[in-house]
């Protein structure tokens, strides 16, 4: 990895590009997706993915593994996660559209953890400010539109019990050297940071856990959270449970096209709750284009669609990838313009988030159908 890149669950420092992720990847231990992979998942899911097609899911650890055993007719379940610390942005909700797919091709139970703990530990916030985040992260989530039957809220500071019984477990193999290593931990940190991954574990087992046979479970996440997985890979089968698989993407940059889109910088963000014409403004005004200076010259230089934020983010939100194709060419010759540019991915942005937002009231009245509950399980 770059001397300057330091990426941990809790941050990343420095201005991390395009061409470090494969680095990352292999730093980290994960491996990256091919065109075989590609292929397989293709043979069962029967279509891809617009984030497996452009490359944003593009590692991964033992996803061939959960392939291979769903071939022999045996279910892998999902998990992921969110921890509230404010408004969901258009990064945080990556995952969670994936996740949604995959559940609807594999059919797959669903854990999504909140850890309503992690960012109290990590940051300074107020616990009052969190219970209204979590309940809203919650709804954000929930109306992209998980299937109520398979998917399993499950919030650290609510489920408490089970969590813990099993966090131990992994804690006592894991040791404070390891941590450190992993994370960056200091001495000066405070104990609760080092007990967390292991909370942080439990989802990855817990079905195995309840059911007393091992499922292989499947965790998509943004490349920052990988550290708490290698880990865990390394504990689970000391207790008996699978090594967790993974499916792992890079992060959307900021607006401004750099590094990972951060609640640590409003303008840097497009929020779940941004309106049509907060969009609209945010692109106009700190959208980093990839267009010339003048309209002149972009007609007859042409732009580089590839580190356009709006064509990019326009390019992983479109199922329709042959009007992406045509949208690339007449962007790139000049016959499009910058604002053009902007105006289509600020229109696709918002048709998302209307859709979340006309679903919000229905999921908040059915809330208790998706929180965890045991007995679902035995
Ligand atoms: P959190 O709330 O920081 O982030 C939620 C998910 O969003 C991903 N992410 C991004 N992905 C793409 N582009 C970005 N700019 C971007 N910013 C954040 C994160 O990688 C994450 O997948 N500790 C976790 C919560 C958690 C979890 C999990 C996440 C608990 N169990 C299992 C993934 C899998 C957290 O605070 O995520």
């Amino acid at each position: 990895m770059a001397e300057d890149l330091k990426i941990t669950p809790w941050g990343v420092s420095g201005n991390v590009q395009d061409k470090d992720y494969d680095k990352i990847a292999n730093e980290f231990g994960a491996k990256i997706i091919d065109e075989r992979l590609l292929k397989r998942i293709k043979d069962v899911t029967g279509d891809l993915h617009p984030f497996l097609l452009n490359g944003i899911f593009y590692a991964h650890r033992d996803l061939d593994l959960v392939l291979d055993d769903y071939g022999k007719g045996k279910p892998f379940y999902l998990y992921t996660g969110r921890g509230p610390s404010g408004e969901m942005h258009l990064g945080h909700i990556l995952p969670f559209m994936f996740t949604k797919w995959l559940q609807d091709k594999f059919n797959a139970e669903l854990i999504i953890q909140i850890t309503d703990d992690e960012k109290y530990l990590f940051r300074e916030i107020e616990d009052r400010d969190l219970k209204e985040f979590t309940h809203n992260n919650i709804i954000d989530i929930l109306s992209l539109g998980f299937n109520p039957d398979k998917t399993h809220i499950l919030i650290d500071s609510e489920h408490s019990g089970i969590l813990y019984n099993n966090a131990i477990k992994v804690a006592r193999n894991i040791t404070a050297s390891s941590v450190k290593a992993v994370f960056g931990l200091k001495d000066s940190d405070n104990i609760g940071k080092f007990f967390f991954t292991s909370i942080q574990a439990v989802p990855a087992f817990i079905l195995s856990y309840l059911k007393n046979e091992n499922i292989r479970c499947l965790i998509p996440y943004g490349i920052d959270q990988d550290p708490h997985f290698k880990l865990a890979r390394d504990v689970l089968p000391k207790l008996g449970y699978y090594k967790p698989s993974a499916i792992i993407s890079k992060f959307i940059p900021s607006l401004q096209g750099s590094g990972k889109m951060s609640s640590s910088d409003p303008n840097s963000v497009i929020s779940l709750n941004d309106s049509r014409n907060t969009v609209r403004k945010k692109l106009m005004k700190y959208a980093f284009s990839g267009g010339r200076d003048t309209a002149e010259e972009q007609r007859k230089y042409g732009a580089n669609p590839d580190i356009d934020f709006s064509f990019n983010i326009f390019r992983i939100m479109e199922d329709n990838q042959s009007k992406v194709s045509s949208i690339y060419e007449s962007y790139k010759s000049g016959e499009m313009l910058s604002g053009e540019m902007k105006s289509i991915a600020a229109e696709k942005i918002s048709e998302f988030l209307d859709i979340l937002r006309s679903r919000r009231e229905d999921v908040e009245n059915n809330l208790d159908a998706y929180m965890f509950d045991e007995k679902k399980f035995n």
